[in-house]
């Protein structure tokens, strides 16, 4: 599929850059835009030489300033109702496809912007960022995981202080919250990014996997669930190649060679 609102690009250590490009309307998210994620993300997932993902906005005012206000404006309820599920099953696409993904938010993060964000794994935010779910100011509420998974970043009550204002908050005070992982430069956000997949992607493959999977599945359940879930996980990671070749290299006082089997 040839992307007009997007770019993608594969680099050399797997990991593969994503970038909203409509920088004009500071990458307001359209419904073709989304659509165009859903390619990219489903090749994330399927592509074993694509091993992560780091996600960011062209230019240098906003990582993605929200759905497009001007598509908003026109939908009947069917249609909003639609408009959400898509948006909520496109990024949760991105959540469960089994690799770690970054939001280098090198800007505003706002609204459909913060909830991408909030889909990768981790969050890393340039100086500049200003992050928020302006929704309520608009007469709506958030429709791409907002209400769900802000409280689970940040708990309930800085949450509905988000969501109930509406108000932005900056990348400091984001960062002091736990919604965003660390607060770099701008012109170092990137190099950031790959260099904390870097670390990620030196481990076994099927341990990060496995890992991402049992914290997704277990914020989705109860403990008593989740912890038969990791259990099981744990199983799995037992049998692996990767496991003789770590436990292996650990004993050996060597580095250990993953082959992700
Ligand atoms: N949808 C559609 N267009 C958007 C947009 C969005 N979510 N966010 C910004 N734009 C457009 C603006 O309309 C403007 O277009 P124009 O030049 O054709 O008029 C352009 O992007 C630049 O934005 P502008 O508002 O001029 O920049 P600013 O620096 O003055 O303000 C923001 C930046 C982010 C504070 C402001 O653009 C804004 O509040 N955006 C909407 C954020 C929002 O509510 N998002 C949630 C949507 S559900």
């Amino acid at each position: 599929m040839p992307y007009s609102h997007i770019l993608f690009q594969v680099e050399e250590s797997g990991i593969a850059l994503l970038t909203v490009n409509r920088p004009e309307k500071l990458n307001a998210l359209s419904g073709a835009a989304i659509g165009e994620l859903a390619d990219a993300f489903g090749r994330v997932a399927a592509n074993a030489a694509i091993r992560a993902a780091v996600l960011t906005g062209a230019g240098e005012k906003a990582f993605v300033a929200g759905a497009d206000i001007d598509e908003l404006a026109a939908l009947s309820p069917y249609k909003a109702r639609a408009f959400a599920l898509r948006g909520q099953a496109v990024f949760r696409q991105l959540e469960t496809c089994g690799k770690p993904s970054v939001a280098a938010v090198n800007g505003f993060a706002l609204g459909g912007g913060l909830e991408l964000a909030m889909a990768c794994t981790v969050r890393f935010a340039s100086e500049n960022a200003k992050l928020g779910q302006p929704e309520v100011k608009l007469g709506i509420i958030p429709g791409y995981g907002g209400t769900q998974r802000l409280p689970r970043l940040v708990g309930r009550g800085r949450a509905l202080e988000l969501l109930l204002s509406g108000d932005p908050i900056a990348a400091a005070e984001a960062y002091r919250i736990g919604l965003v992982n660390a607060v770099v430069p701008q012109v170092e956000l990137l190099d950031y990014c790959r260099g904390w997949l870097g670390k990620v992607l030196a481990n076994g493959p099927l341990a990060v996997g496995l890992v991402l999977d049992a914290v997704d599945t277990g914020l989705g359940c109860g403990l008593e669930e989740g912890l038969r879930f990791e259990a099981a996980a744990f199983g799995v990671s037992a049998a692996t190649e990767d496991c003789r070749e770590g436990t292996r290299a650990f004993l050996e006082k060597r580095r250990a060679a993953f082959t992700g089997k």
